[in-house]
């Protein structure tokens, strides 16, 4: 029997597990995530359209998003808004980013929740 190889065995199981615990620790607060998913070219891309404070090349395609809390008293509005504008404006530009399954519900959850501090 070789138990120097089970030990070390047993140490790279432990040391692997260490590593992926500090991985998903250092996942970034929901702020952050939500910026990267804003300014993400293959998620919601928003500065495509829309200048975000702080965001870098937005777009004017869209309005500029500021003051959202005032414009969006009701958070479900909003969230409306983002998983699916063609509910509200039939000829908009702004992808369904729900309903076509761009986004996911927490995703767009975490813009939402950023959003509103704007
Ligand atoms: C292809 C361009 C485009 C992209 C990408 C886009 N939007 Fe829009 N968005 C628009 C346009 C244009 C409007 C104006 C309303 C309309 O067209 O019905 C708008 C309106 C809005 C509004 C309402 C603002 C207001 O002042 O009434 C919000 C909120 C919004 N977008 C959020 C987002 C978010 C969040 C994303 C990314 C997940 C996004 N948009 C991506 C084009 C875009």
């Amino acid at each position: 029997m070789n138990t120097g190889i089970n030990l070390s065995a047993w140490m790279t199981g432990i040391i692997v597990g260490l590593a992926l615990t500090a991985t998903l620790a250092a996942e970034p607060p929901p702020q952050e995530q939500a910026k990267q998913l804003m300014s993400d070219p293959l998620k919601g891309n928003c500065l495509a359209c829309h200048k975000v404070a702080g965001g870098v090349f937005p777009g004017n395609i869209g309005p500029a998003l500021q003051n959202i809390r005032q414009l969006f008293p009701d958070r479900a509005a909003l969230y409306a808004q983002i998983y699916d504008p063609t509910v509200i404006n039939p000829l908009t530009v702004m992808p369904p980013f729900g309903r076509h399954g761009i986004l996911t519900e927490k995703e767009i959850n975490l813009i939402v929740d950023y959003l509103i501090t704007l």
